[in-house]
């Protein structure tokens, strides 16, 4: 017995003072102690000559001592492996990390949500109608009747199915859906795609997108109407941007006007964007007509109101100085990627 604990003392000993440091050593360690020749079996074996009052004894320290090695080994294991895998993907931690990419806003939603955010602190709130209207939202009830020659200025894109079907050619038929549902006063601003049948190219395309702004409520004049773009166009572009309004015609306004903004890119100088004149279009307004309003049940002679409608993509272009409106809609991240903002 004493034999046996002192040899099991001197192979702890050397357990403990043995350096595994590759998977050759590791082997060799495994193959010394833990064989089917090793020293563990062997000295399992000398239980047979431990006499029969000590074996439960021996029995426990032969135990423990399997239990040791055994832990020993995995410990070694785990190291030897440890340090193969840094050896192997030769791990330098100084290495900037991967980054995540993250995505970015579409320049048509910036611009859409930096719109509608000026126009709601104004107290305007969204409405929106179908992309697919009838014949009366998008044209008759807006003043244009069957045959009224100003239809030719939107080439509208037909459903066969039913003559009375279109795609909406501008947002305005959303005000008729609004006016139609008679909670005055109305102040809303009507955000959407539209569609028209133009040959695509760099300033046209036959898909875009509107927000059309209405005001209906006593007493409106164009003086708020004025005020109204004014302090859009402001909170837009900055206080240094100029303003005008030039006389113009629109089936659903009496007066009609068309607002432009001094030239974003030449500052009013003159370059190719504005066509040397120091000016750009941005939008179409006017006092809604009377016949529009009563065209949706509302008394022109106690309500009167104004209606603005824009083209987000125009104001993009501005915005990002961006010179081809196919961009938008051709999805290539090389572009998209370059609008971070919020
Ligand atoms: N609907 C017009 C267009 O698509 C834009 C427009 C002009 C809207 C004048 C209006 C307005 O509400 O008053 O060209």
């Amino acid at each position: 017995m004493d034999q046996l604990i002192s040899k099991i003392e001197q192979y702890k000993n050397e357990i403990q003072s043995s350096t595994i440091n590759s998977k050759a050593s590791l082997e060799e360690f495994r193959i010394k102690y833990l064989g089917t020749k090793g020293l563990l079996k062997s000295i399992m074996g000398e239980m047979k000559s431990v006499p029969v009052d000590q074996k439960k004894e021996a029995g426990q320290l032969l135990n423990e001592f399997k239990v040791f090695v055994e832990s020993f080994y995995e410990s070694a294991t785990h190291l030897v492996e440890g340090e193969q895998l840094n050896e192997e993907s030769q791990l330098d931690v100084s290495l900037p990390g991967h980054s995540i990419p993250i995505g970015s806003r579409h320049p048509i939603s910036i611009v859409h949500n930096k719109i509608v955010s000026i126009f709601q602190r104004l107290g305007f709130s969204i409405a929106e109608g179908p992309e697919i209207e009838d014949d009366w939202h998008n044209f008759t009830a807006l003043n244009l009747p069957e045959n009224h020659p100003a239809r030719d200025m939107q080439d509208t894109f037909y459903i066969s199915q039913n003559p009375d079907w279109l795609l909406r050619t501008h947002t305005s038929s959303v005000q008729i859906r609004e006016m139609e549902k008679g909670n005055l006063p109305l102040r809303i601003i009507c955000p959407g795609r539209v569609f028209r049948n133009e040959t695509i190219s760099a300033r046209a395309h036959c898909f875009f997108n509107q927000i059309e702004g209405l005001y209906i409520a006593e007493n409106v004049s164009f003086a708020d109407l004025k005020q109204t773009l004014y302090f859009f166009v402001k909170e837009m572009f900055g206080v240094d941007v100029k303003v005008r309004f030039r006389p113009s015609y629109f089936p659903f306004t009496e007066p009609s006007a068309e607002m432009d903004i001094s030239c974003l890119i030449c500052g009013g100088e003159g370059c190719s964007v504005c066509k040397r004149t120091g000016w750009v279009e941005i939008l179409g307004c006017g006092m809604v007509h009377p016949k529009v309003l009563e065209n949706c049940g509302i008394d022109s002679k106690k309500y009167t109101g104004f209606a603005f409608g824009m083209g987000i993509e125009r104001i993009t272009m501005l915005t990002y100085q961006v010179k081809d409106l196919r961009l938008f809609s051709e999805n290539d991240q090389r572009f998209l990627k370059q609008f971070t903002q919020a």
